[in-house]
């Protein structure tokens, strides 16, 4: 059985409002906050922040938090989707960067990332293989996007988010339901292609590409099936959870989804009126930023749940505990 020890979240200081995206786009604030409930994100500022740098601190800040230094840790995992460089891995990086020795390396589920992660690391404990994991999600998809495209350039932010795995004899801690879903076939509604892709010529420009209507849709019907199947499987009522982190990438899809599970509005948490969409990110920083708060209980239910490009999706059960 594992529990989450620390948590911690690291993000660009450049603020970037509606407004300031008014100044060159066509486009406004009551647009952008009306379709999507996102007012401002964090987009990186120069080559001093990058998936790497804001990985690591986030990764101390979860670490500080759960007391644990550099030689606790025995694991490095890293949800994300835009890595500074394809090999070694970001999770090696960070690894160096912050003196731990061991395993490390990263998943791309996109926006699922975190959610994936969480289910391999649950995977390592019910193996006893480890004492404590270090699982970041962290993207910086500012990289990735066309500024003139008003379409998508409103909705992402960068920024990065960390959880310190740790085990426990406590027989309630531990995933206590997982799912992982997905659909290849639907990869053309949501993609970044690079110059090694056939269809792209030489020296263009990768820039992520989105069906924002399509992507609408497979995410309330793929999310809402997802947690319904979850909790079934888990024997838990939708009225018996405590707190629902879904990825932050429209604050309709999360309406849509708590209606559609009639699960209480309020128990679905969100920020991302202030970050955006900031893909594997999302779910660990809106969690650091929760727990920061002292709002979760012992013992309280917390249903994650991701999706994105691929498409994928999925979710992961769990209960909250203080200590171990
Ligand atoms: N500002 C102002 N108008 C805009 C705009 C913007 N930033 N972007 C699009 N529009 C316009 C469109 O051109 C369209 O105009 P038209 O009716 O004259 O053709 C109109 O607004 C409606 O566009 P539409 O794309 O149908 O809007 P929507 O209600 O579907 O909202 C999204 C667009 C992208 C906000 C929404 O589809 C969405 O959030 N999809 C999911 C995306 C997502 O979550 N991606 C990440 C998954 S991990």
């Amino acid at each position: 059985m594992f529990y989450i020890s620390g948590t911690g979240k690291a993000i660009p200081s450049q603020i970037v409002t509606n407004n300031d995206l008014a100044l060159y786009l066509d486009t406004n604030d009551e647009w952008i906050t009306s379709r999507t409930g996102i007012k401002e994100r964090r987009i990186l500022k120069d080559h001093t922040e990058n998936t790497v740098t804001l990985s690591a601190g986030a990764a101390l800040e979860a670490m500080k938090n759960a007391n644990l230094s550099a030689k606790d840790i025995d694991c490095v995992i890293v949800a994300t989707a835009s890595p500074i460089q394809p090999i070694p891995s970001t999770a090696n990086l960070v690894a160096e960067m912050l003196g731990i020795h061991g395993p490390a390396f990263d998943i791309n589920a996109a926006c699922s990332g975190f959610v994936y992660g969480l289910s391999v690391a649950g995977g390592f404990f019910a193996q006893n293989m480890y004492e404590n994991i270090l699982l970041i999600g962290a993207d910086s998809l500012s990289t990735y996007i066309d500024k003139h495209d008003r379409s998508t350039v409103i909705l992402f932010g960068d920024g990065a988010g960390a959880v310190t795995l740790s085990a426990t004899e406590n027989p309630q801690a531990g995933l206590l339901g997982i799912d992982l879903s997905g659909d290849s076939s639907l990869a053309p509604i949501l993609e970044v292609r690079n110059n090694n892709h056939p269809e792209i010529e030489e020296n263009a420009e990768s820039h992520l590409t989105m069906n924002g209507r399509e992507v609408f849709k497979v995410a309330v019907r793929s999310v809402e099936k997802s947690i319904a199947t979850t909790l079934d499987s888990a024997n838990i009522k939708g009225q018996d959870v405590d707190w629902l982190l879904l990825h932050q990438a429209n604050v309709r899809i999360i309406d849509a989804i708590c209606e559609r599970l009639d699960i209480d509005r309020e128990k679905a948490l969100t920020n991302i009126e202030k970050y955006g969409n900031t893909s594997a990110a999302s779910i660990p920083i809106l969690l650091a930023e929760v727990a920061e708060q002292n709002r979760f209980k012992d013992g309280d239910l917390l249903v994650f749940c991701g999706f994105g490009a691929g498409m994928t999706w999925g979710t992961c059960i769990l209960r909250w505990f203080e200590n171990k």
